[in-house]
């Protein structure tokens, strides 16, 4: 039976492993780094294919800026790069490109690629594809907690008007449907600082696969175990179930 409720509108993804990839090929941790930018292309041509609206990827996140100057550097190299070399060819593909994070971090340099990069596919509608680098999800809320309270202390909100919906506005992401489907590849079942407040009602799946060897046979199965899940939100099954034709009741 087909079901067009299979395939999530966003997937996001925390991409892990590729260090062990590397040290088991006993070659250096950026060898595997470098074998991740091409698993990135395998997911994002599989997720274009099945019209996955948004594809959100942790590339880097806050607390990577303390492994060695030698990896990060490394890491510096390649996200340069691949921006250089990818943003024409997402463009083309009507790829809308976004970054979150702490891009002040970055060097001057590779800040501009990401904003030209922004700007070349900004009116792009086919996907957005959200680069989380240098983000991390308690940094995303206490940023969200800081917009609201200059604009308190600017007299232009009052506290009782905080909520949920408001606080929400201001975290990563907030104009586009929130992540359906988390998928961790490397093993460890952990969420390591990722979209803390989007992941709330995410279906999360995890697989020892590490993130070089990522394919379309995972990618695929991760889809067709989102189909089979049941999303409830807090409901109850019954809530859920279509009413049976001709009783208002069971
Ligand atoms: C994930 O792979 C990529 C980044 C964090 C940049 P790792 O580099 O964490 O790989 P493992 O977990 O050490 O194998
Ligand atoms: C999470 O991987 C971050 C990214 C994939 C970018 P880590 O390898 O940094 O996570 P921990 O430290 O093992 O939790
Ligand atoms: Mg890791």
């Amino acid at each position: 039976m087909s079901d067009t409720r299979a395939v999530p509108r966003h997937l996001a993804v925390i991409m892990d492993g590729n260090g062990r990839w590397a040290e088991q090929r006993r070659r250096p941790r950026i060898i595997g780094h470098r074998a991740g930018a091409r698993a990135v292309q395998r997911c994002l041509e599989f997720c274009l294919e099945r019209g996955v609206e948004v594809l959100t990827l942790y590339a880097f996140s806050s607390e990577n800026w303390g492994r060695p100057a030698e990896e990060v550097g490394g890491l510096m190299k390649l996200f340069a790069g691949t921006l250089e070399r990818e943003a024409e060819e997402m463009h083309r593909r009507g790829i809308c490109l976004r970054f979150i994070g702490d891009r002040s971090r970055f060097s001057a340099a590779l800040q501009a690629k990401m904003q030209a990069a922004e700007a070349l596919t900004r009116g792009n509608t086919r996907m957005t594809l959200a680069i989380a680098a240098s983000y991390g999800g308690r940094q995303d809320l206490a940023m969200a907690a800081r917009q609201l309270a200059e604009q308190v202390a600017q007299g232009q909100l009052r506290p009782e008007e905080i909520d949920e919906a408001r606080l929400g506005q201001h975290t990563a992401l907030a104009d586009l449907p929130p992540p359906d489907l988390m998928i961790r590849t490397g093993g460890d079942l952990r969420i390591s600082n990722f979209l803390l407040w989007q992941l709330a009602y995410a279906e999360l799946w995890f697989t020892p696969q590490l993130w070089p060897d990522f394919d379309r046979d995972t990618l695929q199965q991760a889809f067709d175990d989102f189909a089979a899940r049941q999303r409830r939100f807090g409901l109850t099954p019954a809530q859920l179930a279509p009413a049976p034709q001709g009783h208002s009741q069971v």
